[in-house]
């Protein structure tokens, strides 16, 4: 059996209550959507998020606004910021699409965000930020004013919160004073569903219609949105497993750090690792157990950057202790 740790899934099964809804949905697969079921999610959707359902938009995974927005950079042409290193998916996108990136570097071994460099590059700009960052694991912005100021300044701004549940922290409100701020979010990690592909977004309607042009619609499965509405649901065992994985997280962290291995502080699922060797090279002895991780040298990206660093994510205690064992074991 393999042990994936190189994805940021969640080492937990779906809420038995998503199942519970996809078996009760299967029968309408006849269907493109069922009206009733998509209001349904998206009502549930507002209710968490503490939104009008009109700030709502839904999307097959969160990585397909990310696609959107791509495509909307290379339609209008406007230049892209983005920190770097980020989301690994957005570089290699914007790479084959040929769109010409600003990247503000982030320093240190915290990674931290030169927010002055990123305000001045957003005059006019479109703007991505993974809040707290894919693969730096902090969160790179806590002050609220900055958000609005790159805001202000800039044309669109797209706001990752993938794993807003692990690090507390959200922006969602200020996408009511700004119409060009998208706050996106996925129920890929702290709600375990990451194989139902479904990504919501906050925004105003005029910066939904910006996305909403660009798409075919119906790309929802049935299914998913079931199983989504359940999962939502079940809000108790959501927190239930993202609290077990920030406690793992917190441990694995600290047993990596009283071997050597340094690793910023986390707000996700995933821990960012700097080894004293090359991450390849540790890479091929841990696969030996069966352990996949990712090492950001491996894509042409970051090639030649970040040789050292691994991200790995939070499994189960029984993966991570056996993680921890091959590394000491690969190290020594
Ligand atoms: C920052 C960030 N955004 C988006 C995604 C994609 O999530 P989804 O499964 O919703 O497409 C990920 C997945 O790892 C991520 O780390």
């Amino acid at each position: 059996m393999r042990i994936r740790l190189s994805l940021n899934e969640s080492p937990f099964q779906p809420s038995p209550k998503a199942v519970e809804l996809a078996s009760k949905y299967a029968p309408l697969s006849n269907r493109y959507d069922v009206a009733e079921l998509r209001e349904s999610l998206i009502s549930e959707l507002s209710r968490y998020s503490k939104v009008e359902s009109e700030m709502i938009e839904i999307y097959p995974g969160s990585s397909y606004c990310i696609v959107l927005f791509l495509i909307y950079a290379k339609i209008t042409g406007l230049p892209l910021v983005v920190p770097f290193p980020t989301f690994h998916v957005l570089h290699q996108l914007a790479n084959s699409y040929e769109i010409a990136v600003k990247a503000v570097e982030l320093k240190g071994k915290e990674f931290i965000l030169n927010s002055e460099e990123l305000l001045k590059l957003s005059e006019g700009s479109i703007v991505y930020l993974s809040n707290p960052n894919n693969p730096t694991s902090d969160l790179l912005i806590e002050d609220e004013d900055l958000i609005s100021k790159i805001a202000s300044k800039s044309k669109l701004v797209l706001l990752d919160e993938a794993y807003f549940e692990f690090s507390g922290k959200t922006f969602y409100n200020l996408a009511y004073e700004h119409d060009n701020l998208v706050v996106l979010r996925t129920l890929s990690k702290a709600f375990n569903i990451a194989g139902v592909r479904l990504g919501y977004s906050i925004s105003s309607k005029k910066a939904k219609e910006i996305f909403n042009k660009l798409r075919v619609g119906y790309e929802i499965p049935i299914m998913s949105q079931a199983m989504a509405l359940g999962a939502l649901k079940d809000i108790d065992y959501m927190r239930k497993t993202v609290n077990s994985i920030i406690l793992l997280r917190d441990e694995t962290r600290k047993r990596l750090l009283e071997l050597g291995i340094w690793s910023p502080r986390s707000r996700t699922n995933f821990l960012f690792l700097e080894l004293p060797m090359k991450c390849v090279d540790v890479k091929r002895e841990i696969e030996r157990s069966n352990i996949e991780v990712l090492c950001l040298s491996d894509m042409l990206e970051f090639k030649g950057r970040f040789e050292n660093w691994m991200r790995v994510s939070i499994g189960n205690e029984e993966h991570m202790n056996l993680f921890v064992e091959k590394i000491q074991q690969v190290l020594s």
